[in-house]
């Protein structure tokens, strides 16, 4: 038995379809969207405007020219802050994000940007109060991650809209762990900017990601080139979504992309939420009962996503990841996950902790062979210390 439980990091397997409509992308359409009048161009751009529809209704977004397709959430990250921010605004994070936010975070600050880090509770959650009391008149943006990507902690979003709201600021949300796996309407949350990757929970492969971005936000572009539009102006155009999108897109990605949200459409967010929901559980409840072990995250299943975290008293959680993976092609991901801060607040720095993240096609058998499996593991590693 091989067992996948790294889907925070990218989802494997993908649903058939999606392996076909990449297949298809390459092999009978193989034109770029926008970029000509012929039949196979004009068949790209409707897969790449019915991709952008299906993401749309999953979010509930009105309008799906809003969305544009990056490359990854880090590129949706990167454009939605520094298309947005100046020498002078002030940003509210807090201690669970990912590098992907903190890194384009600290090169702003270089810039004259202003950045609060808020520190989440020791279950990683963060009291929106803290964030009411970090506001400044200069505050022009909370950037918070919806679900932390370390212990599977969900942010209490509506709140936090809510206090984004009535101080005027922008609502950035990264949804990396969040979309596909829980139910986000981005229009009557308040989210201004959402940045998702299209290969974790939307299911589709690596090289996709998106942006939302609100008809009131002002977004400078960050990539300059060819869109296909208004090729006579030397300015890149401000036209949503083509100026956003410059150069080639990954349309075969993009092709995977809509197949695997449709997939999720066609099943429903809520029975994808209960069954990883009851995986999780089910780790959970196997786990506790090896000694020395140590759960990080919320204790409530309401507020935890599809990721745990844990810890075995006096064994390296590197080790035991290359012991399951070696002894039961077992893949889990150990270490800091790119979140060092949300290992600070946690108390798991600098060695990190083991993670299993289960998707859409894990099984209950397949946890109950990888809790099995730890415990063989740790006795191995334990009698040969
Ligand atoms: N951010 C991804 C992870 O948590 C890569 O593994």
């Amino acid at each position: 038995m091989s067992i996948y439980l790294d889907n925070a990091a990218t989802s494997y397997p993908k649903p058939e379809q999606v392996y076909q409509a990449v297949n298809h992308a390459l092999r009978e359409v193989g034109a770029s969207p926008g970029r000509g009048g012929h039949r196979r161009s004009l068949e790209a751009g409707r897969i790449m405007f019915l991709a952008r529809e299906a993401v749309a209704r999953l979010f509930s977004i009105p309008d799906s020219s809003r969305i544009i397709f990056t490359h990854n959430a880090t590129g949706a990250l990167n454009l939605a802050l520094h298309g947005t921010l100046l020498a002078g605004d002030h940003v509210i994070t807090t201690s669970m994000e990912h590098n992907s936010l903190l890194r384009p975070l600290h090169a702003l600050r270089r810039e004259g940007v202003e950045v609060t880090v808020v520190a989440a509770g020791p279950d990683g959650i963060v009291d929106p109060e803290q964030i009411r009391r970090a506001l400044r008149p200069s505050t022009r943006m909370l950037a918070v991650g919806h679900v932390s990507n370390v212990c599977g902690s969900i942010q209490p979003i509506a709140e936090i809209a809510a206090i984004c709201r009535a101080a005027g600021a922008l609502f950035l949300v990264d949804a990396a762990q969040s979309a596909g796996y829980i139910d986000l309407d981005v229009v009557s949350t308040g989210i201004d900017l959402l940045a998702a990757p299209g290969h974790k929970g939307l299911l589709g492969p690596p090289g996709t990601g998106l942006l939302y971005v609100a008809p009131a936000v002002a977004l400078r572009p960050t990539v300059e080139g060819g869109t296909g539009t208004s090729s006579t102006s030397e300015e890149q155009p401000l036209t949503m979504p083509d100026g956003f999108e410059a150069g080639t897109h990954n349309l075969p990605g993009i092709a995977g992309l809509k197949a695997g949200v449709e997939f999720i459409l066609e099943r429903g967010i809520a029975a994808i939420r209960r069954h990883e929901q009851s995986l999780i559980m089910e780790a959970e409840q196997l786990l506790r009962r090896i000694p020395g072990v140590t759960i990080y995250g919320p204790k409530d299943p309401g507020l935890r996503a599809s990721v745990l975290s844990f810890n075995l008293a006096g064994i390296d959680a590197s080790l035991l990841a290359a012991q399951l993976d070696h002894d039961f092609d077992i893949a889990v991901r150990a270490g800091l996950h790119c979140a060092p801060q949300a290992h600070r607040t946690l108390g798991t720095l600098p060695e990190g902790t083991l993670r299993i993240s289960p998707g859409w096609f894990s099984t209950r058998e397949e946890i109950a062979f990888f809790s099995e499996a730890v415990i063989q593991c740790v006795s191995k590693i334990r009698q040969s210390m």
